[in-house]
């Protein structure tokens, strides 16, 4: 029996609970029952999916059981029952639970461990071989504080059973001491039909939802055996701002919810930092000229503003902070509408202009004295010009900002250098961002504004009696936004004490000091009521939040700081539970079949893989349109080109190298229709295969999926999904509808752009194109028809002249000691804009590359994919 554990993902901005739930079927497999009971306490959530399946075969099969989690939640148990025995999960620590993984793989059993990290959610999948009329039960448990966010509490669960499943159902419980004042309950895919199937009450305190379809209300039509449970059920609400009752003690720990409401907001000064080097052209500038004219409008009249543009050089709109007077906000929209992208990244001397300038405005009593500043940077790039070391840029921007305002940092796509990001914004109060690059970037680019942009309080303290409390966690805060919610958990230092004061400070418009002390006198027993959801939720929540900002602090820590933060947050994580990053839970499945254990990993956030987009962007190998290969020759700044025609259904070589064992190739197809006019039929690539011997990885890419088979494991993606994928020697993101980065072991990594032509075109269908990157991590043996242009290639030319096509001039090469008559051109780069491209000059060689390639292309011609 094979278990394998996977796991998937998408964006760190969750305040939201969210539980995919997805559970294949194989053939013969019936899933006759399938549950999600949500407990949530006091926003703290404890989710529990039970999947119920049996074997109606009657030979053995495979069962999958695959949930997507909210990032921010942490597993903390699984277990498997298989006709009755069950199989619990343990938590390891990540090196151990790893090894005992691998000792496993290593006895030739093939596990899939997939960690993989997209936007919002994490995979986890198991996969179960499981005997004819045999059943299985999979338990998931995990557990998150759901965040505040524009006035509510969300929780979201991804339904997609993907059969008809008998007993179906959805529960949730909210226990909210504070008491409930809204709760809505909705789904993507609920019709007129289902609605009156979600029951929703609340009173007081309790708040129920259940989602019950039978199994008639599942068909998408009468007879119909396909289910309309497909997509999200959102479940929102929020609570009553009461004192005491938003300061609970249980057991011996306290939680304290800080959230007033009815303050008046402070006007603030928003310095944006905006990147508008030559990566950002195309579809990001244009989305970040469209997100800023929206923010324009929602900037109220006392907001002073400025904008800073960094490219190779620094400009700014205005000198000084301005006014959001009606007249500036026009002549704003209007700069706005005019910024275009030019030259490099010149990071650091845009973000210390914004600095300065915001310093200045300061000193100089130019903005409200009661006012809220905040410094926002976008960010598509990694620093190249000025100051581009990142460890001295974060020590000048620390200093400069003396921990006077919050700094935001939006990482746009995948060619940013994330983890400096991140560590700089949260050395300076802030926190970062990805936006990820994909039709809805400027919403997410506006979505952020909007949390930020109504600040009720500065400076914000709650402070607790030292001598009475330990363990407290993070409890000073820069800025409070309306519509969010400070939380700070400690741990008596006496077990039974059972009152606590409070006292909060922060600065707001028109107090010095918002002052609010207040003594609660709380009673373990008044919480009793609460204890039929589960008990210990204070104390867990405690452990979730410490751990939390023990794993934030260590981002930016160093040395035997991040070595004790480290050890500290190991602790927690083993103590209580939690599949965090620094731990694992190992299945270990029934000795009767096979001696192989399964692993369920916290996955790494998207990886660096910036150099993909950004250091000399022209200079590579690639092979895309009609095929059209495009041979960059660095210390030539210039480039060679050449077609290769052949008929459709022709397999080429691509690139070979025996020593890493990675092998690409590609098949031709024609277009929909012969052109009996052309003397030379249009070819491309229809489908790329791609194959590490060594890794025993094939990955097979169409312009419809992605299929990786890792031995007899086999995952697929659509171009639809937007996924980044970590696996042992494997790292792949898929951009939704774009491209797809592949990289491979310590080998090349590689870009396949998707080329999306109008569905009814009458000739021309989808094509891939490749990109070769890092090529000089492949081995001097690589070959084939781009692999041979890895290594460094020298040319001449000579006796440039004009040519019969008048813009296009010929000259003759030299190169390899062949004579070529070669014709001066352009080609596409694909890479960034999938639509138009980027025209790269090149030296165009004719005949299929004559002369310039080894051997003549016929050699490369190989009878399949793999
Ligand atoms: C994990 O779940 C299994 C199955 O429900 C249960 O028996 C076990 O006690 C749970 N473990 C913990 C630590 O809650
Ligand atoms: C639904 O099934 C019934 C019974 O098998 C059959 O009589 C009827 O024609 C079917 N209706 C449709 C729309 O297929
Ligand atoms: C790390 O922990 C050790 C042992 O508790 C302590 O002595 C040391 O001061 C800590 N170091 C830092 C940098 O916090």
């Amino acid at each position: 029996m094979a278990v394998s554990l996977l796991y998937n993902s998408w964006n760190t901005s969750s305040f939201l609970l969210f539980s995919f739930f997805n559970l294949q079927v194989v053939n013969g497999i019936e899933i006759y029952s399938m549950k999600i009971d949500s407990k949530v306490t006091s926003r703290f959530a404890h989710n529990v999916i039970t999947s119920r399946a049996v074997n109606r075969g009657n030979v053995h099969k495979e069962v999958v059981f695959d949930v997507e989690l909210p990032k921010t939640a942490f597993i903390t148990n699984f277990s498997m029952t298989i006709d009755g025995v069950t199989y619990p999960g343990t938590i390891k620590e990540k090196e151990v639970a790893k090894k005992q993984y691998e000792k496993a793989v290593s006895k030739g059993q093939t596990a899939g461990l997939v960690k993989a990290s997209g936007r919002k959610t994490e995979k986890f999948t198991v996969s179960v071989n499981i005997e004819a009329a045999s059943k299985v039960t999979f338990e998931l448990t995990y557990e998150e504080l759901l965040k505040r966010q524009f006035g509510k509490y969300e929780m979201f669960i991804k339904v997609k059973p993907k059969q008809l499943v008998k007993d179906f159902e959805i529960e949730v419980n909210i226990f909210e001491p504070q008491g409930i004042t809204e709760l809505e309950a909705e789904g993507t895919f609920i019709t007129n039909d289902l609605q009156n199937i979600i029951k929703k009450t609340f009173s007081e305190k309790k708040g129920h939802i259940s989602f019950k379809p039978t199994l008639d209300q599942q068909r998408t039509c009468a007879n119909c055996s396909q289910s309309v449970l497909d997509g999200d059920f959102t479940v929102k609400y929020d609570v009553k701002r009461t004192t005491p009752d938003n300061l609970q003690i249980v057991n011996g720990y306290f939680v304290h919810f800080f959230a007033p409401t009815n303050l008046p907001n402070l006007p603030k000064n928003v310095i944006f930092v905006i990147d508008i080097s030559g990566s950002m052209s195309g579809r990001e500038i244009e989305q970040t000229r469209e997100a800023l004219l929206k923010i324009l409008d929602d900037i109220k009249e006392d907001d002073f503003f400025n904008f800073i543009l960094f490219g190779s050089e620094v400009r700014t709109w205005k000198e000084t902070l301005i006014k959001a007077t009606p007249e500036n906000l026009d002549e704003a929209r209007k700069f706005v509408r005019g910024i275009n992208t030019e030259g490099m990244t010149n990071l650091h001397g845009g973000l210390m202009r914004g600095i300065d300038m915001l310093n200045a405005a300061h000193e100089g009593n130019l903005v409200p004295k009661r006012s809220a500043s905040i410094i926002i940077m976008l960010t598509d790039g990694q620093p190249n010009v000025g100051i581009s070391n990142t460890q001295d840029i974060q020590a000048h921007v620390k200093k400069a900002i003396e921990g006077k305002y919050p700094l935001y940092n939006l990482g746009f796509g995948y060619g940013v250098d994330y983890n400096f990001l991140e560590k700089m914004a949260l050395e300076n109060k802030g926190l970062a961002r990805r936006i990820y690059p994909d039709s809805d970037a400027s919403l997410q680019l506006q979505g952020f504004y909007d949390e930020v942009s109504n600040p009720m309080l500065t400076d914000v303290e709650l402070n607790y009696p030292v001598n009475e409390i330990s363990d407290l966690t993070k409890n000073s805060f820069k800025h409070f936004y309306d519509g969010s919610e400070i939380v700070v958990a400690g741990r008596f230092i006496d077990n039974n004490q059972n009152s606590l004061t409070v006292d909060v400070r922060g600065e707001g418009v028109s107090m010095d000091f918002f002052d609010l002390s207040t003594v609660h006198k709380q009673t373990a027993k008044a919480f009793q009521e609460q204890q039929y959801i589960f008990g210990d939720y204070i104390e867990r929540l405690w452990a979730y939040l410490t751990i939390e900002q023990l794993l934030e602090e260590r981002i930016a820590a160093t040395g035997e700081e991040k070595e004790n933060l480290t050890a500290e947050a190991l602790d927690l994580s083993l103590k209580y539970k939690f599949v965090t990053p620094l731990t694992s839970m190992v299945v270990t499945k029934p000795e009767t079949y096979d001696n192989q254990d399964g692993i369920a990993d916290k996955p790494i956030e998207a990886p660096q893989l910036s150099y993909l987009y950004n250091s000399h962007p022209t200079w590579y190998t690639s092979v895309d349109g009609d095929p059209h290969f495009i041979i960059s020759v660095p210390q030539k700044k210039d480039a060679i080109c050449f077609n290769i025609n052949e008929n459709p259904g022709a397999v080429l070589n691509l690139i070979n190298d025996p020593v890493t064992g990675i092998t690409v190739n590609g098949e031709l197809i024609g277009d929909k229709r012969v052109n009996s006019d052309a003397k030379i039929q249009n070819t491309y690539f229809g489908k790329l295969g791609i194959a590490n011997k060594h890794l025993d990885l094939r990955l097979t890419v169409t312009p419809e999926k992605i299929t990786i088979q890792n031995g007899n494991e086999k995952t697929g993606f659509t171009w639809l999904d937007s996924v980044t994928l970590q696996q042992e020697g494997l790292t792949l993101i898929i951009n939704r509808e774009k491209s797809l980065v592949l990289k491979m072991g310590s080998g090349a990594s590689f870009v396949i752009v998707l080329h999306q032509v109008w569905k009814k075109h009458p000739l021309h269908q989808d094509f891939l194109g490749l990109y070769a990157l890092e090529s000089e991590k492949l081995s001097e043996q690589t070959h084939g028809l781009l692999g041979q242009f890895f290594h460094p290639i020298d040319f001449t030319i000579l006796e440039i002249h004009p040519g019969s096509d008048p813009k296009k001039p010929d000259a003759t090469m030299i190169v390899k000691n062949n004579e070529l008559t070669v014709t001066r051109g352009w080609q596409k780069d694909y890479r960034r804009d999938p639509k138009h491209g980027v025209d790269v000059p090149c030296w165009f060689v004719h005949n299929n590359g004559a002369g310039l390639i080894d051997g003549v292309h016929t050699d490369y011609i190989v009878s399949s994919l793999f």
